[in-house]
């Protein structure tokens, strides 16, 4: 890494990057396309599939859909998050299809009874099947992980362990955990998933899509990846007096004193923001007094539910609190038409054959590049 004359970090073009070229309209529109992808991307690996604030007391379930599997996260009586399949070891009924809670979770078809730890209780009535031993008839477990107030799945993999790897752990002194929900809301929307993931994940749009968000005082939007995620930031245009200033001119997410930038004051809502990508599905901005999370699941090629939880600090004035929830949706509605927009060039099969922005596009080539990994050879 080296410094610029105006004291910026300067950060390498990934790899491949000015070669790269968009993705054809069928990889946005084709069904059979979206199946296969389904399958090689939310079906393995790990997946947000909730947060854990909706999981809060032992005893507490919610039930999700994750690559079209229906999943059933249960907060065990010890406090543990276990996550199943959702679905009954009898004849296939969905245990549940919202959230609750309760002693036992009870198939709704024919009652058998199922512990939070996924064991089978009870097979009420089921007489004497030849052979049937209730310790052979408990849910199928998925592997279930949290990473601050998101909860993730991994469909195929019960055994593997949840890596966010450096970059998530760059905003560790956030507040999230002392913040309140102050906005929740599920939209199913006309676009490919895969078009909110790539406009969240590059800031070229900004200026002419969001006209409101005051970007003059940012020299770049500059982001870095790791794994599964890209950690984008809002970047001064110069080291500025103060030490937050300092911070995010001159340091990369991480580095000691990125902690700061936590504590920073802030004025504005999209001020001194962390933007996180995390692969395949969710989408974080943080900032020093309130987080935006959103999280997508996939329903078709061009329809998907875009779930939004927003957190703020407490112990603001009312006006305060609908400002900033106010802005958050107004920026999310200006997305949202735009992608559905773009979703119909995708709808009709009109391939733009476009190229990459190289500094501003990075963020939509890790999208790219995550997804033809998640694929296999040969996409
Ligand atoms: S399908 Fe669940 S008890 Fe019959
Ligand atoms: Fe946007």
């Amino acid at each position: 890494m080296t410094i610029d004359e105006t004291g910026l970090r300067n950060i390498p073009d990934p790899p491949g990057i000015t070669a790269a070229r968009t993705l054809p309209a069928s990889w946005y529109a084709d069904p059979a396309f979206f199946e296969h992808e389904r399958q090689q991307v939310f079906r393995r690996g790990w997946v947000c599939a909730g947060v854990s604030d909706e999981l809060p007391d032992p005893g507490a379930w919610v039930a999700r859909t994750v690559g079209g599997v229906p999943v059933l996260l249960v907060r065990d009586r010890d406090g543990t998050l276990r996550g199943f399949l959702n679905v009954c070891r009898h004849r296939a009924a969905p245990l549940c299809d919202d959230q609750g809670s309760g002693s036992v979770i009870r198939c709704p078809y024919h009652a058998w009874l199922y512990r939070h730890d996924g064991s089978l209780a009870k097979a009420h009535g089921v007489g004497n099947p030849a052979g049937f031993d209730v310790a052979d008839y408990s849910l199928k477990p998925i592997a279930v992980a949290h990473w601050r107030r998101l909860v993730f799945v991994d469909i195929e993999n019960p055994a593997t362990e949840l890596d966010l790897g450096p970059l998530a752990a760059a905003v560790d002194s956030c507040r999230l955990e002392d913040m309140e929900l102050v906005l929740r809301e599920s939209n199913d929307r006309s676009f490919n998933w895969k078009v909110l993931l790539e406009n969240y994940s590059e800031n070229y749009h900004t200026p002419f899509v969001h006209p409101e968000i005051d970007t003059t005082s940012t020299e770049d939007y500059p982001m870095v990846s790791d794994g599964p995620v890209l950690y984008a930031w809002d970047r001064l245009r110069r080291p500025g007096p103060a030490d937050d200033e300092t911070i995010r001119s001159t340091l990369l997410p991480g580095e000691p004193g990125w902690e700061r930038l936590f504590s920073a004051d802030t004025e504005r809502p999209y001020d001194v923001g962390s933007y996180l990508t995390i692969w395949p599905n969710a989408m974080i901005n943080l900032f020093p007094d309130a987080v935006l999370v959103m999280w997508m699941e996939p329903l078709g090629p061009n329809t998907t539910r875009v779930e939004r939880r927003l957190y703020a600090l407490p112990g603001r004035t009312a006006e305060s609190m609908n400002g900033i929830i106010d802005a958050h949706r107004l920026v999310h509605d200006q997305d949202v038409d735009i992608c559905v927009a773009v979703q119909r060039s995708h709808d009709a099969g009109l391939d733009a054959d476009g190229v990459l922005a190289t500094v501003e596009e990075r963020g939509v080539y890790f999208v790219h590049e995550r997804l033809r990994a998640a694929l296999g050879a040969g996409q």
